[in-house]
């Protein structure tokens, strides 16, 4: 550990109105807290109720799957404050039944993932996109994965429906540019989350994950937050429709590179 200083950023959403999906755990909970902090006025949509916290986050319990819940959610936030600032499109699931060679993926389950993971950010991200035009501002982060960029062994559906995010995210940047949106994706590396914790062993343990990562330690939910706060900022004013690697440098370490030494 380093003693020399290491800089710091400080943020001031003041009466920016923020909707987080899949706030409830994980990375999402993070963000909320971290807009919480910066003084945002924040929503979290999640099918689970958040952990308790003396942040002033509201909870409206919505299936981002569902179309019509997305639309009268969204709808009962600009009934309330006139305006949405961010979207932040981050519930997705991995189920662990989901490591699996292709030809052992349930249909239902594909299906499911499909709902979520990428017509989940759809819905959200069209509803939400009215009324931004109407503002002609807003910011949408879709939150993609170091698993869109690459593959994995038995990892038949997750990975696709995380590259749709990155592309997503490029499109509707492209598309609404000139009415003052940006839309960009996160790729993270692996975030210590249930959603990771609970395939653990699946990704050969802790240790080697962590090895994986050149910085040589799995991400902390707060590291992907932080670079979301960023992109919402006007820090970031020109930068839409592209993609952030936030992944201790797994990306770029290629394949052929000589492996680390096993962390103890
Ligand atoms: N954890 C990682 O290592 C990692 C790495 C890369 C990308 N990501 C991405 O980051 C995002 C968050 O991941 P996480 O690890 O925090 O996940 P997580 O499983 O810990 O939390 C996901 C949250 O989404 C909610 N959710 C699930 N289905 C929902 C639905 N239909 N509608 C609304 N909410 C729903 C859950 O209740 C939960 O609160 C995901 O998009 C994931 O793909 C995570």
């Amino acid at each position: 550990m380093s003693n020399r200083p290491s800089g710091r950023v400080s943020y001031d959403n003041s009466e920016r109105i923020v909707i987080v999906t899949g706030g409830s755990g994980g990375i999402g909970w993070a963000i909320c807290e971290k807009f919480a902090m910066t003084n945002a006025i924040v929503y979290c949509f999640d099918t689970q109720s958040p952990p308790e916290s003396k942040l002033p986050i509201h909870f409206i319990h919505n299936d981002v799957s569902d179309e019509s819940a997305c639309q009268a959610s969204i709808e009962t936030v600009v009934q309330q404050h006139g305006g949405i600032d961010v979207l932040v499109n981050n519930a997705a699931i991995q189920p662990v039944e989901s490591f699996v060679p292709l030809d052992q993926l349930d249909g239902e389950l594909w299906t499911k993932m499909l709902a979520v993971n990428v017509s989940g950010y759809t819905f959200m991200a069209k509803h939400v996109v009215r009324q931004m035009k109407k503002q002609n501002s807003g910011v949408i982060v879709n939150l993609s994965s170091a698993q869109a960029h690459r593959t994995a062994r038995e990892v038949p559906a997750y990975g696709p429906t995380k590259a749709a995010n990155l592309l997503q995210a490029k499109q509707w940047g492209i598309e609404y540019g000139r009415h003052g949106i940006r839309v960009v994706s996160v790729s993270p590396g692996a975030i210590d989350t249930p959603l990771v914790r609970a395939s653990l062993e699946l990704q050969g343990g802790e240790a080697e994950l962590a090895n994986r990562h050149p910085i040589g330690r799995i991400g902390k939910p707060d590291e992907i937050a932080t670079a979301v706060v960023w992109l919402s900022s006007s820090d970031a004013s020109f930068i839409t429709a592209e993609d952030l690697a936030v992944d201790g440098g797994l990306g770029g370490l290629a394949a052929f590179a000589d492996p680390y030494e096993p962390i103890d």
